[in-house]
């Protein structure tokens, strides 16, 4: 896989360093982060064309700052530190870095000193977005000066005949609204970097990669109608055709509706397809079971005993496919927060060691935007590739309490009427995610002249970059209304709907 141009990205802890891997990709250039520490052999191994230095919480004069091999400063590589990347090169090379007399946060206006390099094509003055608490007060040996602003003197510099550059603002935040020019100057001017990394040189790539990998041996993937598993399993499946052989299980807790429609697109794909009905086998598992944990942990379980019974029947297989992405797999400094496990859900855990399968995971460089442009490439139609994410225990963990057939047919059609109206207002596409939950409580209603005792339907919508945070979605107020009027008449057993507005955190996007 290693036929393209790459930046390698060293992390320092900085909230952004992500943002900066993406926006060196979005230039059509491959970049890879790694911790700060990575082992300057290990660099030369990946052979990259350059390595950017970013930001990070610590102090460089600090005695436990985190600071990367000194030889990288002498293999030639074009070295671009970022905030306090750029002070780990004046550390170390003799310059002075110190507690700026006062914290600079936000907007600044960046004084050009030197157009050429970095700021080359970009005028005499530019916003830039700064975050810092130290700053340089002495430019290391051989360097120079090329922009300043009002409170920090030296905003960036760069070496007088080595390609080391440093620039103490962010290019990499939206607030920095040239940074892509400027970070496209670094990788294109310095680094010489081709800029051929796209979609579709991506699949051309890793699917000659995988069958080389693969050779004759059989691959197994279990696919779950969403976004990952799908485009993981039309790429090796492009590799490999039939030898790949997938398995789509229907746990009874599927979306309306779901189940047909993934068969309807999987029938005609390239790798064997199978689809087993074991909703009755789940439904009864679960029965008389409340507690969230224990119904994922049945649900898990019985997961991979239906999966290994149909595996069985295939005879030899080598590997198991998943559709891991990239920032499951960086290993940042960068704290993630306690909820960073919850991926993990989304593999078919336990299995690969069970079964003494080989892990391919062909997704593992690319970040969710990629995937989906990597799927449009193989034709993967956009009801998959534009869905919101669907927690692998389904509709378990959205009907609160018992688990029984009468309420999954309750809980489906309300969903699918919130769908349908996101859709059709145009929301849908600028939600992060949106599911109806069933509550396990009736209350007191009056339709006609009657009184009812029915079931409460609550909406949650969130908008999030992650998932790991998110805020609930401003949906307008005549869309609930429209929402709530429908629920209410087209689906018997509710006669309340409410509109969650927690936030995550305190709250988490599912219920349960
Ligand atoms: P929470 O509810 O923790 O969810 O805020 C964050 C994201 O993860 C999804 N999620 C799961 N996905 N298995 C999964 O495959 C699970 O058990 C699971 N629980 C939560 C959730 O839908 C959201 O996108």
């Amino acid at each position: 896989m290693d036929h393209h141009d790459k930046i390698l990205i060293l992390d320092f802890g900085s909230q952004y360093t992500q943002l900066i891997a993406r926006r060196v990709r979005e230039l059509g250039v491959y970049s890879e982060i790694k911790p700060f520490s990575i082992p300057l052999q290990e660099i030369r191994m990946l052979s990259p064309k350059g390595i950017i230095l970013s930001g990070g919480p610590a102090s460089v004069y600090a005695a436990d700052a985190p600071l990367p091999d000194p030889g990288i400063f002498d293999v030639n590589i074009p070295i671009l530190g970022i905030c306090y990347g750029l002070q780990v090169i004046a550390h170390l090379l003799g310059g002075e870095v110190t507690r700026a007399p006062q914290r600079e946060y936000g907007r600044a206006e960046l004084q050009v000193e030197d157009a050429a390099h970095l700021f080359a094509g970009l005028g005499k003055s530019l916003d830039v977005w700064m975050s810092h608490g130290d700053h340089l007060t002495k430019l290391p040996p051989g360097f120079q000066i090329i922009a300043h602003t009002a409170n920090a003197p030296i905003a960036a510099i760069h070496h007088l005949n080595k390609p080391l550059y440093g620039i103490q603002f962010h290019p990499e935040v939206v607030h920095t609204p040239r940074g892509a020019e400027i970070l496209a100057n670094y990788v294109f001017k310095s680094c010489r970097c081709r800029g051929d990394w796209n979609a579709s040189s991506f699949v051309e790539r890793t699917v000659i990669d995988i069958r080389t990998r693969i050779a004759k041996k059989r691959a197994l993937c279990a696919l779950s109608g969403g976004v990952d598993s799908t485009v993981a399993a039309a790429l090796v499946g492009r590799a490999i055709g039939e030898r790949l052989v997938c398995v789509f299980v229907d746990t009874g807790l599927l979306r309306e509706n779901e189940a047909e429609e993934v068969c309807s697109f999987y029938q005609h794909a390239d790798f064997e397809f199978r689809f087993v009905d074991a909703s009755q086998r789940f439904l009864a598992k679960l029965r008389g079971v409340v507690d969230p944990e224990e119904k994922r942990k049945i649900i898990g379980h019985e997961f991979i005993r239906v999966f290994e019974e149909e595996a069985k029947q295939l005879g030899t297989v080598d590997y198991l496919v998943q559709g891991t992405l990239y920032p499951d797999v960086i290993e940042s400094v960068s704290t993630r927060g306690p909820s960073a496990t919850i991926k993990s859900h989304h593999n078919v855990g336990g299995l690969p060691d069970r079964m003494k399968l080989r892990l391919l995971e062909p997704l593992r460089e690319l970040f969710k935007d990629e995937v989906r442009r990597v799927g449009r490439e193989l034709m993967v139609p956009s009801f998959i590739l534009g869905r919101h994410p669907f927690p692998g225990p389904g509709l378990a963990v959205r009907i609160l309490g018992e688990i029984t057939p009468e309420r999954v047919d309750i809980l489906r059609p309300a969903d699918r009427i919130f769908m349908e109206e996101l859709r059709a207002s145009g929301h849908y596409d600028q939600i992060w995610q949106a599911f109806a939950v069933l509550l396990p409580i009736q209350t007191v209603g009056v339709m006609g002249d009657e009184r009812t005792y029915e079931n409460v339907v609550a909406l949650r919508a969130v908008t999030s970059l992650d998932g790991m945070t998110a805020d609930w979605a401003d949906i307008p107020r005549d869309l609930l209304a429209r929402i709530s009027n429908r629920i209410i008449n087209e689906v018997k057993g509710v006669n309340r709907v409410v509109y969650d507005i927690s936030s995550k955190p305190p709250s988490t996007i599912e219920w349960e």
